[in-house]
């Protein structure tokens, strides 16, 4: 294969980034991971993957004679026939996009004089493929191709995602760029959605939304649950089998986070604002993920009045499990929230820190975590927290009070446990 394989510089060795630059060089092509962050290229250089995110590290060693790492432009550019973006496009203020790093690696683009196609990975706002298309031809790189072609990976299943996804989505604004990225992808057996460049970046941020509304939806129908004694992990059951609806991100909880997810509802949210329209939907998914967050507090307050001076326990400070990522996590958001209530906080989390949380306690056990405490409530399905003796644990705390977050324990073993368990919209099985 390697023989066939094109030369691809990737700026950025975010998680985007490095997932993208492994996996083109396990298809066979030679890859240059460029980043600006001396420390980053340097472990990389050394075998060294600075985030944690499975297979990921399997798949650089594997492939290390295809890959290289560096800090230099010219040297990532160097006989390269693709450039692709994958640098962070974080919210501003006003919750755009921040588009700044996608415009450095833009302009610094030498001005080559060989046919190179810019690919572009990170999440921008429609419209974005053609002011960068403007702008190359501003400089004279009107020889230079320009392709969106969206990541729909998400963090912990990233490699398997890119290697085996849904589809590959290809917008162009000239046919012949997009045959060429979709060539970069044989290998991959997927449906090739090929599309003009301002439906590919809608996509992307088309799929993101509808798969937040299904959150947003569940977990509005596990309130409704919990007012009127269904139980939601049932009617998701029921609901899942019409092929219609589908079974899938219908898991009720304290609400979406991520590195996604929130930024990129924001940015939907501005660009449709920007355009003149309200997004209604959009808008009332991001306030019920607000609001679903902070919920929890209400069920504590509910068993153990005043939280002023009650230790509770987090179990999981991670968005979700299998990766070190807190960014927008919703453990974060209960946490402020707790340590303003007065509550004393203690986290657990087998991976993920809880740096920049002031006044959180992080311990390194479940037992740790729980001892003495008044309310366990478990954020994030970690799956070892399937194996935790939970009789051993009811009993070392003051009050055994148990807030199931993610609705991942079985209600009657944790009350015959000794708990008072309580979980997301599963009001049937909450003794009053
Ligand atoms: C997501 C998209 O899945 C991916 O396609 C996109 O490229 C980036 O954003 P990621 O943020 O890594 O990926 O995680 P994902 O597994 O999708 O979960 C996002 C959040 O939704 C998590 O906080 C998770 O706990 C929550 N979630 C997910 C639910 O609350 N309920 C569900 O049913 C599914």
């Amino acid at each position: 294969m390697a023989d066939r394989g094109n030369r691809i510089a990737v700026f950025g060795a975010g998680y985007v980034g490095l997932v993208t630059g492994a996996c083109f060089a396990e298809l066979g092509h030679r890859v240059t991971v460029r980043d600006v962050i001396p420390a980053r290229i340097e472990a990389l250089r050394r075998g060294e993957v600075p985030i944690f995110e499975p297979g990921l590290e399997d798949l650089l060693e594997r492939n290390r004679e295809r890959l290289s790492f560096t800090l230099d432009v010219a040297e990532a550019i160097d006989g390269a026939e693709f450039v692709y973006v994958a640098v962070g496009t974080p919210p501003t203020y006003s919750g755009d996009a921040d588009l700044s790093a996608v415009w450095t690696v833009i302009d610094e683009l030498p001005a080559v004089d060989h046919r190179v196609v810019v690919a572009m990975k990170s999440t921008v706002p429609v419209g974005t493929g053609e002011k960068v298309r403007h702008r190359l031809d501003e400089r004279g790189l009107a020889h230079v191709g320009y392709v969106s072609n969206p990541e729909f990976t998400a963090e912990g299943t990233a490699v398997r995602d890119f290697m085996e996804p849904d589809r590959i989505v290809v917008g162009a604004f000239d046919e012949a760029d997009g045959d060429a990225v979709e060539g970069l992808h044989r290998g991959i057996e997927a449906p090739v959605v090929r599309s003009d460049v301002a439906s590919a970046e809608m996509i992307k941020l088309a799929a993101n939304a509808a798969l937040m509304t299904r959150i947003s939806f569940i977990n509005e129908i596990a309130n409704v649950c919990e007012a009127t004694g269904a139980d939601v992990v049932k009617v998701a059951e029921g609901i899942g089998h019409d092929r219609r609806i589908g079974k899938s991100f219908l898991r009720a909880g304290v609400g979406f986070g991520g590195s996604c997810f929130p930024k990129d509802s924001l940015a939907l949210k501005q660009l449709a604002a920007s355009s003149g329209y309200h997004f209604q939907v959009l808008n009332a998914v991001i306030e019920v993920n607000e609001l679903q967050k902070r919920r929890v507090i209400g069920k504590l307050k509910q068993r153990l009045g005043a939280l002023r001076g009650k230790r509770i326990a987090l179990l999981g400070l991670a968005f979700k499990p299998n990766t070190d990522d807190t960014r927008e996590a919703p453990a974060f958001v209960l946490a402020g929230r707790l340590l303003a209530e007065g509550a004393d906080v203690v986290a657990w989390d087998p991976v993920a820190h809880a740096d920049g949380l002031h006044g959180v306690e992080q311990v390194g056990t479940v037992d740790e975590a729980t001892r003495g405490a008044d309310a366990v409530v478990l954020v994030t399905e970690w799956p070892e927290l399937a194996d935790v003796d939970w009789a051993a644990v009811a009993a070392q705390m003051r009050t055994p009070l148990f807030v199931d977050g993610r609705n991942m324990l079985d209600p009657e073993t944790m009350r015959a446990a000794g708990f008072t368990y309580d979980g997301i919209g599963r009001a049937a099985a909450v003794e009053r």
